[in-house]
């Protein structure tokens, strides 16, 4: 038996498959595949890829959310109603498929299963926190494998409500600053460092309901007005919300702690990207997972882990799309020797919205010029900074971790930079670095790291994504090609 789980119908469309031994087969973005960014519909060729990583014919399908609550609740919030068939849902996947029954899985459920099924935990509290998939939009449960069968079992211990929102809340700041909501938070997240929070009073008292940080006067679904702190500035608007949220993360993680449930902290939903928050976990937790891919793509791997029932064999990210060969590590060296920058396309594609390695574009992180040379093809904003990849052993000698973090493999959480004056590449504005570390057991670009550390002493790169901008990450020798062709960038496969 083979487990599909499908994300679809709403942003982000996803399939994963996991086997009967609890083997990850395949897990990959739809946008990769039809180059649309956050494509909410499955398109064929992922469909067709993920099929072909399927180990058996037979096989059940497991859907990240549940329709006909979700068609409800956007009844209630007016936003009219919609009859949730799954040739709506689904489009021609439904017929491909050959129309099978799908199971259905609330979505806080399937946000709390990808990560404690892909968790080493055998007992944990799952904290999940996002914009909204039904009704709940923060939950807590306490999660723990049975003794006899090895199945997972879930207890909700305590939920927050739509129309009160954490996500929700960050999504319309988004907005307010001027930036693409459900897309472009993270930019909100790095804005935060050039402002100061001098406006978390106007929030509190415009936004919230003071009975309870965690409850709002106005559903922020659609936003805030445009006159909602009109002469302020947007960095200061960014700190602010960044404070803000961070004031009620710690509100939930203090409500999780004296639970008294496990002190094993499994944290998900697409509010648990926001790495400069995560840094306060270790307040709370000294153990702690966030599944590389929390947000609502991660669900279909959450809802192929319910198929399946019991922990899966968690490795790495590199579940995706694959371009075939040995990871080109001396051509790679090569030309980071000479050009100081190139891309690689190798293997298998991330799962989750950081390029780790298989799909990156790689420099040299010392000196001054590399921010500008690397932003020059990337396009983007100055301000922000790229992200390093270390090997893992040298992560305290280069960086301070916070508390109970002693590694971040796939980015979860911000790093101080020791020597930020000989990194300033990779050296956000406030002296953080969302540091990337990879350990001994790794290959690909653990081989690559390691080389590099020999022949000039540093051992580590800068990295960001590969991609044309405004596209989704590259995901074939096609889309690698026309990156060189644009950027005039070497994209070794
Ligand atoms: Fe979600």
């Amino acid at each position: 038996m083979n487990y599909i789980g499908i994300s679809a119908g709403f942003h982000d469309a996803a399939i994963s498959v996991v086997d009967d031994h609890g083997n990850i087969l395949f897990a990959g973005h739809s946008e990769r595949y039809s180059k649309k960014k956050h494509d909410k519909d499955v398109c064929e060729e992922l469909l067709t890829d993920a099929l072909k990583h399927t180990n058996s014919s037979c096989i059940q399908f497991h859907y990240y959310e549940r329709p006909w609550v979700k068609s409800l609740r956007q009844l209630r919030s007016g936003e009219g109603f919609t009859w949730p068939t799954w040739e709506k849902l689904l489009g021609s996947t439904y017929k491909r498929i050959g129309k099978p029954k799908i199971h259905t899985h609330g979505h806080h459920l399937c946000h709390a299963a990808a990560g404690f099924q892909t968790s080493f935990f055998e007992d944990a509290t799952i904290v999940v926190i996002d914009a909204i998939g039904e009704f709940d939009t923060i939950t807590i449960w306490d999660a723990w494998y049975d003794l006899l069968t090895g199945k997972a079992e879930y207890k909700k211990i305590w939920s927050m409500q739509y129309p009160n929102s954490i996500g929700l809340f960050y999504s319309a700041m988004t907005e307010r600053v001027g930036l693409h909501p459900l897309d472009e938070e993270y930019i909100l997240m790095g804005m935060s460092a050039y402002g100061e929070p001098t406006h978390v009073a106007d929030m509190i008292n415009e936004l919230v309901d003071k009975k309870d940080i965690l409850t709002f006067k106005q559903n922020l679904h659609t936003g805030v007005s445009k006159d909602f702190l009109q002469d302020a500035d947007v960095m200061d608007i960014a700190s602010s919300s960044q404070h803000l949220l961070e004031f009620m993360l710690t509100r939930v993680m203090w409500k999780a702690r004296t639970l008294g449930l496990s002190r094993n902290l499994v944290y998900g939903g697409g509010v648990a990207l926001n790495c400069l928050a995560n840094r306060l976990l270790g307040n709370f937790y000294e153990n702690i997972w966030i599944m590389p891919n929390p947000g609502d793509a991660g669900n279909s791997l959450g809802a192929a882990c319910l198929g399946y029932g019991s922990k899966v064999n968690w490795t790495d990210a590199f579940l995706g799309y694959n371009i075939p060969g040995k990871y080109p590590v001396n051509g790679l060296l090569d030309i980071l020797l000479t050009d100081g920058i190139v891309g690689v396309a190798s293997g298998r594609a991330e799962f989750g919205p950081r390029a780790l390695g298989n799909r990156s574009l790689l420099a040299d992180p010392r000196g001054n010029e590399i921010k500008d040379k690397v932003n020059e093809i990337k396009r983007r904003q100055k301000f922000r900074p790229f992200a390093p990849v270390i090997l893992e052993e040298y992560i305290h000698q280069y960086f301070t971790m916070p508390k109970y973090w002693d590694n971040s493999r796939y980015m979860q959480v911000i790093s101080n930079c020791r020597n930020p004056e000989l990194f300033p590449a990779i050296v956000h504005y406030d002296g953080t670095s969302r540091v990337q570390t990879v350990p001994k057991d790794r290959s690909g670009i653990r081989e690559l790291l390691e080389k590099w550390h020999v022949l000039t002493g540093c051992p580590m790169l800068l990295n960001t994504s590969l991609n044309i901008r405004g596209n989704p990450m590259v995901n074939d020798r096609d889309d690698a090609d026309n990156f060189e062709k644009l950027y005039g960038v070497k994209v070794l496969s």
